[in-house]
């Protein structure tokens, strides 16, 4: 991994909070001058992985590489002036002007004199669009303006990374674009690294040169912008790419029981407002696929439904045991046709006469199936 241009190496980071794993095995990296958007779902630890990257957070095991060197063994001080760091909520102090909050930090750890920290301040101001507003106080300032203080004031001390943690998400929506504008210009100067925790997605895509999708503790998925919005290739990734809702259960041959299958579907199905055909065409093709299929040949199945924005529906079935692709079934006049084959043409029509999209693959150590039901239903031919 170690390359000229990498400059962050994240190796197997942990870190759990009260015994409850947050980040789990966490590797990625990140190459010098690159900016690298950070997505993905509530309590990922997205936070918590910048605030580890920057020692606000000890780690608990694993390792973090700056520049070849263990973070662990950096002066934390020269580490975060190496570092900077944005947060939502701005963190100015309220009893300095704005200029005073810029350079605070430049006078007492850089040593920089008056005359040349104000300078410096000035500059940075008029940089992030607020020439002028030097003797302003952060109550005097609207939200996106005190974040703009807040990044002049990382730059202030000339880091060669700053980290952004979502940072438009306390502000009012009228002031995100002038904020993401401030980011969008530094990203486009030489040099400098920027990690940035963001939910603002065609800003991620716009911005970055790679996309890290973090889920559950980890780096689930990393790319270029266009292959992780576009193209994503992991399931949950997917899922959070295209906003699907999804519900997942074991399905056990032994004790399956219809009715409570079919409970379940059904408070999927009111939550997102699908109408009673719809309801029973899902039913219907599920039962006919437990029953008349998947029990054929393993008596498991884990059974996802999801829901995208559009209202098309998302099954998978995945399950453990033989390779029995349906959708490869086909009949050949000059044999006779054996039970399992006629048991996947079958199946092969049932999901044909519902399913707009079908595949069947290996995904590790199951073979999933995975159709999706359009929102306007196919009518039986
Ligand atoms: N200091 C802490 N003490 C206890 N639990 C914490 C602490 N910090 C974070 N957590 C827990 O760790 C999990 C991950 O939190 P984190 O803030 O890193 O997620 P996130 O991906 O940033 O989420 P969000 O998008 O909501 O900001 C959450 O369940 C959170 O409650
Ligand atoms: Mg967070």
């Amino acid at each position: 991994m170690s390359s000229e241009k990498t400059m962050i190496v994240v190796e197997k980071l942990c870190k759990s909070f009260a015994g409850v794993p947050v980040l789990s095995n966490l590797d990625a990296s990140f190459n010098k001058g690159e900016i690298v958007s950070i997505i993905g779902p509530s309590g990922a630890g997205k936070s918590t992985f910048l605030r580890c990257l920057n020692l606000l957070e000890t780690p608990d095991s694993g390792r973090i590489l700056i520049d070849g060197v263990d973070s662990q063994e950096m002066d934390v001080r020269k580490l975060r002036m190496k570092m900077g760091m944005v947060f939502q909520q701005f963190n100015l102090f309220p009893h300095l002007s704005a200029l005073e909050n810029i350079t605070l930090a430049p006078r007492s750890l850089l040593k920089l004199s008056k005359a040349e920290a104000d300078e410096l301040g000035s500059e940075l101001l008029e940089k992030v669009g607020l020439a002028g507003k030097e003797w302003a106080f952060p109550k005097e300032l609207s939200g996106g303006q005190q974040q703009r203080v807040a990044i002049a004031r990382a730059l202030a001390m000339k880091p060669e990374i700053i980290l952004f943690d979502e940072p438009t998400s306390a502000l009012d929506p009228t002031m995100v674009n002038e904020v993401l504008g401030v980011i969008r210009s530094l990203a486009y100067e030489d040099g400098m690294t920027m990690a940035i925790v963001t939910h603002e997605m065609r800003f991620a895509r716009d911005v970055s040169d790679q996309v890290f999708y973090m889920d559950q503790g980890v780096v689930y998925e990393s790319g270029a912008p266009e292959v992780i919005f576009e193209s994503p290739v992991r399931p949950r990734t997917r899922a959070f790419i295209r906003r699907v809702d999804t519900f997942s259960f074991d399905i056990f041959e032994d004790n399956f029981d219809f009715y409570r299958f079919d409970a379940k579907i059904d408070d999927f199905a009111m939550k997102h407002l699908l109408d009673h055909e719809r309801r029973e065409t899902l039913v219907d093709l599920c039962e006919n696929l437990f029953d008349n299929f998947f029990f054929m040949f393993t008596k498991r199945i884990s059974f996802t439904i999801g829901v995208t924005e559009e209202k098309d529906v998302e099954l998978r079935f995945a399950y453990k045991g033989e390779e029995v692709n349906p959708l490869t079934a086909d009949i050949n006049s000059d044999e006779p046709v054996d039970k399992f084959t006629a048991v996947r043409l079958l199946t092969k029509s049932v999901i044909l006469n519902t399913s707009s999209r079908a595949t069947y693959t290996r995904q590790g150590d199951d073979y999933v199936l995975e159709l999706l039901i359009p929102r306007e239903q196919k009518r039986r031919a």
